[in-house]
């Protein structure tokens, strides 16, 4: 049926009750169409703006290091002050909350930066986190590529721990890909042309990152 409702493309959180079931029954969720172009066009202004993007590292803590057979992607971490971030910001907020509401995964906190591949650029197949270390529970990916197509390569691979093969999916822009740190192996592949996402990972409470706790 039609809704009537002009502004149902405007709102993500009819997207919260699929993303929470999936997270559940599976380890992980693919939500199309998160964000409408008015929500993701500012995004992904600002991501491309962004002139200070400085190589992404690996390992956590004294661990920390750059490795760039691993990844070789750029990030910039959020900033509240800036509105675009903070609207982002607030809806992860709220997607922590139904989270934790059904899935009683005791979420206290949400870290997030952008990332930029350029072409070629990788980050091979990895956990975001490491039973025991670290305190990421659920990973979120929020992609910011208008008109991606397969040939531009860059899909986010998932390896479901049942499944023999990986899923694959492009970049698209107002996709969010969303999944169990410790638990979902994923991978991204080079892409041929800049590639722009914002990933986010919820933590449990704790000061194991290399980040002041809280982050914000
Ligand atoms: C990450 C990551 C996936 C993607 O930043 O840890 O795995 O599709 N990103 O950008
Ligand atoms: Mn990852």
């Amino acid at each position: 049926m039609k809704s009537d409702n002009a502004t149902d493309g405007c709102q993500p959180d009819r997207h919260f009750p699929r993303i929470v079931t999936d997270l559940g029954k599976q380890g992980w969720s693919l939500a199309s169409g998160f964000l409408d172009e008015t929500a993701w066009t500012p995004l992904f202004m600002r991501a491309t703006a962004i002139d200070d993007y400085r190589p992404a590292g690996v390992g956590r803590g004294d661990n920390h290091h750059r490795n760039g057979f691993v990844r070789n992607d750029g990030i910039f971490w959020l900033e509240v002050g800036h509105i675009a971030d903070a609207v982002w910001l607030d809806l992860m907020e709220q997607l922590r909350l139904a989270i934790n509401r059904a899935l009683f995964l005791g979420l206290f906190e949400f870290e997030s930066h952008y990332a930029r591949y350029r072409p070629g650029a990788f980050y091979r197949r990895h956990l975001d986190a490491f039973r025991g270390q670290g305190n990421r529970v659920v990973s979120t990916v929020l992609y910011l590529n208008p008109d991606w197509h397969a040939a531009h390569g860059g899909e986010l691979v998932i390896y479901p721990p049942e499944a023999t093969e990986g899923q694959r999916f492009l970049p698209r822009a107002g996709d969010l890909a969303i999944f169990l740190s410790e638990k979902i192996p994923h991978e991204v592949l080079a892409a041929r042309r800049s590639r722009f996402s914002i990933a986010g990972w919820f933590r449990m409470n704790g000061s194991t990152g290399e980040r002041p706790n809280p982050a914000f």
